[in-house]
């Protein structure tokens, strides 16, 4: 066993191709359906939003899409990430486990997010989009796509959960050092935020909300500005196999397969990006890996949510999937993992959940913050809240398998680091962060609004 605690790849390892779980996926993909007729969307209304490569991509059922030399190019940028055995974090816990992680936090922005920022960038550039809008939560995406934009000369506007706008002052400025334009959702620029603002002044905001506000804007441009969307859907995820890729090599290197590989999921682009490329080696290399995804009890769309046919934005605009769901009309409670508050979940992530081809937890908000301490303490990193949440799981199974006395390896997913959640460390610090249960009543009363949709098999 090597004692090498950081393993690299060349540039040249740099993955040449995307992952498409859709061609190996056990579970047939459920249809996208028009919000206003229910009936399966077309390419028309799609393009309305997004780029045809985007769209195909979308719907590809090919195992492999060659990444464009362009986009690999801007990923050599921080890519391939490095894959780190957390041996400070073993030592910590005392466990006979052997943990490692993919540090995606090495980013220019901090995150995972810029690997599908710069290949939608790129597809509208190659189309001609002049000017884009997206919705970001806590800051993590619009700032990936305000770079990408900024590196393709693609104007960028940016709905912010006003939440997070007000907490996260610095996050905002970081986007438009980059160019970009940032508007505290809900805005008076839109129909649905006026109509929002018009019942409540002081409303905090949502992902849901932000995500209506960046489509209506899109949607009214007459094909001037295209739409964004930083996780759930088929190519978001896809961008993102390059993270399980290059890991499945550094695994190799370090002379391990792991026996659990660990996301913390919010709309599922991180962790099916870590994950896909495992799932693929179980279902067609005979390989057993636990798959395990992690989210906040604050917002447990897999773990308390219904598998249904819903809306992805809170005002109805967006395509109707099936998928894990607490509701569109959800409103998140403040913690602050602000990129895990989206009331759905991938739908492929979610049929694969269904069936029990991945794993799902939810965690507390404090244990959380407790984990996250413990991964500063000894490996020195100071983890995003969203990534806390897959440390608390690593640490956890370390745990468990110190009990059982049994060597476990244990591959989780870094997915960004947290120099923008200051406040949220603070108030840890200071004894101030409380845990929150999502209340079941509340999940069971949102899906009176489900829309209601016939003819689709269930
Ligand atoms: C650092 C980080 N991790 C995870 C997430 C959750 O998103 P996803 O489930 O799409 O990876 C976000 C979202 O903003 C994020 O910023």
């Amino acid at each position: 066993m090597s004692e090498t605690t950081r393993f690299t790849l060349h540039e040249n390892d740099l993955p040449k191709q995307w992952y498409n779980i859709l061609a190996d996926s056990p579970v047939p993909p459920q249809p996208v359906l028009h919000p206003g007729t229910k009936e399966p969307v077309t390419p028309d209304f799609l393009s309305v939003l997004f780029p045809m490569e985007i769209i195909q991509q979308e719907v590809s059922r090919e195992r492999f899409i060659d990444i464009p030399d362009p986009v690999r190019e801007i990923y050599k940028l921080y890519r391939p990430t490095p894959l780190v055995r957390a041996r400070r974090l073993e030592k910590l816990l005392d466990t006979p486990a052997h943990i490692y992680f993919k540090n995606e936090s090495v980013s220019p922005v901090g995150s995972h997010k810029p690997n599908t920022a710069i290949p939608q960038a790129f597809y509208n550039k190659a189309a001609g989009t002049k000017a884009m809008t997206t919705e970001t939560g806590a800051g993590q995406w619009g700032t990936s796509l305000a770079m990408a934009c900024n590196f393709f000369g693609i104007d960028l506007e940016v709905y912010m959960v006003k939440v997070s706008y007000e907490q996260k002052p610095y996050r905002r400025i970081f986007m438009e050092t980059y160019g970009a334009q940032v508007f505290a959702s809900p805005t008076d620029r839109t129909e649905y935020g006026r109509s929002l603002l018009a019942r409540d002044p002081g409303n905090n905001g949502s992902l849901g909300i932000a995500i209506s506000e960046a489509v209506e804007v899109a949607a009214g441009s007459g094909g001037v500005k295209k739409y964004s969307l930083g996780s759930v859907l088929n190519h978001v995820l896809m961008h993102q196999s390059v993270i399980g890729e290059e890991a499945l090599k550094q695994m190799d290197l370090a002379g391990e397969y792991p026996d659990v590989v660990i996301g913390c999921v919010g709309g599922g682009s991180n962790f099916a990006g870590i994950a896909y490329p495992f799932l693929r080696q179980n279902l067609l290399d005979g390989q057993r890996t636990r798959l395990v995804a992690v989210e906040p009890t604050a917002t447990p769309s897999l773990t308390q949510g219904v598998y249904a046919f819903d809306y992805g934005d809170t005002a109805r605009m967006a395509p109707i999937v099936k998928m894990h769901t607490l509701g569109h009309t959800f409103m998140p409670a403040g913690i602050h993992a602000g990129g895990l508050r989206y009331h759905g979940m991938a739908p492929s992530l979610s049929a694969l959940y269904d069936a029990g081809y991945i794993e799902a937890l939810a965690v507390p908000q404090v244990g959380t913050f407790e984990a996250a301490l413990q991964f500063t303490h000894s490996e020195g990193i100071l983890p995003a809240p969203e990534s806390a949440h897959a440390i608390r799981a690593a640490i956890d199974e370390a745990l468990d398998a110190k009990a059982k006395g049994e060597k476990r390896v244990i591959l989780f997913n870094l997915s960004g680091h947290g120099h923008f959640d200051m406040q949220a460390y603070q108030q840890y610090l200071a004894g101030g962060l409380v845990d929150y249960a999502y209340p079941s009543a509340a999940v069971a009363e949102a899906m009176k609004d489900l829309p209601q949709v016939e003819g689709v098999p269930a």
